[in-house]
């Protein structure tokens, strides 16, 4: 056993808080959560009435500019952005070194990481000029890069974007499109996109929020920061559980919609096995991410004359956890995550993409958090201390008397 008061001693008083589960890392004007009443709020406007008004680039600088934009401030952002969505030549050449089967998220990671290569000036973090283009690139070419990430898994021809177009109604271009054809824009598809956009966009300090945080706090610039984000992004119990979830949904399909089986599987400790797409640190109640996307996910399968088994057996499986003690008990409902991959596979996302789009999502809510971080002048580098539990203090030994 550890001897805390004995290590106190050794060390000074510290706080040991393994996940951070009471520990607030920073102070926030971004995002407001009540994980007890299911309540998401962006810059004090609730999720479900940005849901309803907005597209994505409106909430990307409602984020990021802290007030919703004037109808001039929102002309001059998209034009902006669209000034952007272009990447270097050279960036489409890296492509070409990955493997096919490359997940995307690994090729997404790197190519972010990349641009602090094409753009050097990225690195002067204290130029606020040299900020706002830095960033404006990374919400403008996130994604085009995303885009070829799925062309390049698929052998097609990249895309470039056409500028006349809106940020979703681009990216739908830019991963279905071929130059071959004129791509045919759907209006239902723009606003479920635009909808599961805005639902991703921010969630205050969670995994790869508070690691854009971290690895910025050290002064490393936007792309290198963001990068991280994603990689911190990747892991199934964040952002990959959209990609779990629907492997999950799908076995449970395979396996005859058989749900109270996985329901027990989920009960045993003896195995590793979670209900993907179930429960989450902060939100005890309901998350109100997952009620809007269910919505839409009625709206956009019926809209589109879907009949997606997996959306049935989706159902069937919150049913059956929800009436389910152990999971009443612990308050575990579908996240953000357990209706997402539905609207995704509607859209014609394949599955590998599907943290891609949650990081597309998330741009705007990490780059706010990095700002506000920059911004703050009480920021001092990340630093967590630790409890220490190894070894003593001992005497080198020679590598010829060791046992
Ligand atoms: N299935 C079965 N049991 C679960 C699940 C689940 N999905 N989630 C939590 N539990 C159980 C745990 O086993 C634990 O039980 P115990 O008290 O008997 O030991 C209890 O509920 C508490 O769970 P913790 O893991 O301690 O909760 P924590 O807050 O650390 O983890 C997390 C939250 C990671 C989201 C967890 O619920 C999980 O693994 N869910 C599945 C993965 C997932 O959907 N992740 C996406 C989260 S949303 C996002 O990142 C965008």
């Amino acid at each position: 056993a550890i001897d805390i008061a004995k290590l106190r001693g050794e060390t000074g008083l510290i706080t040991l808080d393994e996940g951070f589960v009471n520990t607030g890392s920073t102070t926030s004007a971004i995002t407001f959560l009540d994980g007890e009443k299911g309540i998401l709020r962006y810059r004090g406007y609730p999720i479900e009435q940005l849901a309803a008004n907005c597209d994505f680039a409106e909430v990307a600088y409602l984020l990021i500019y802290g007030e919703l934009p004037t109808a001039d401030q929102m002309h001059t952002f998209r034009d902006t952005l669209r000034q952007h969505t272009i990447v270097h030549e050279d960036i489409r050449r890296f492509f070409e070194g990955f493997p096919r089967d490359a997940h995307p998220m690994a090729m997404l990671s790197s190519v972010i990481a990349t641009l602090s290569a094409f753009y050097p000036d990225s690195t002067s973090v204290k130029d606020p000029q040299q900020l706002h283009v830095s960033m404006m690139r990374l919400l403008a070419k996130t994604p085009t890069i995303a885009s070829y990430c799925y062309k390049k898994s698929i052998g097609q021809p990249f895309m470039y974007p056409k500028n006349d177009l809106d940020y979703s109604q681009n990216f739908l271009r830019l991963m279905f499109g071929t130059p071959a054809e004129e791509y045919e824009i759907d209006p239902v598809e723009v606003e479920a996109l635009n909808l599961l956009l805005i639902v991703h966009a921010d969630h205050e300090q969670n995994c790869s929020t508070s690691t854009v945080r971290m690895v910025g706090s050290s002064d490393a610039n936007l792309f290198a920061s963001i990068s991280a984000g994603i990689g911190a992004l990747w892991g199934p119990l964040h952002g990959g559980a959209n990609e779990a979830c629907v492997a999950m949904l799908d076995r449970i399909r395979r396996d005859n919609g058989n749900v109270e089986k996985y329901v027990d599987m989920a009960k045993d400790k003896d195995n590793n096995f979670r209900l993907m797409g179930f429960g989450h640190r902060v939100y005890k109640n309901f998350d109100p991410r997952a009620k809007i996307i269910k919505a839409a996910c009625d709206k956009l399968l019926a809209k589109m004359k879907i009949n997606d088994p997996i959306f049935e057996i989706a159902q069937k499986l919150e049913e059956a956890a929800l009436t389910d003690e152990y999971f009443v008990e612990r308050k575990l409902y579908p996240n953000v995550d357990f209706y997402s991959g539905v609207v995704y596979r509607a859209l014609g996302i394949p599955v590998p993409m599907f943290t891609v789009m949650f990081a597309i999502g998330r741009l705007p809510g990490w780059i706010a958090h990095w700002l506000e971080m920059r911004n703050c002048p009480t920021t001092r580098i990340n630093r967590p201390r630790q409890v220490y539990t190894g070894a003593t203090e001992r005497d080198f030994v020679p590598i010829d008397q060791r046992k």
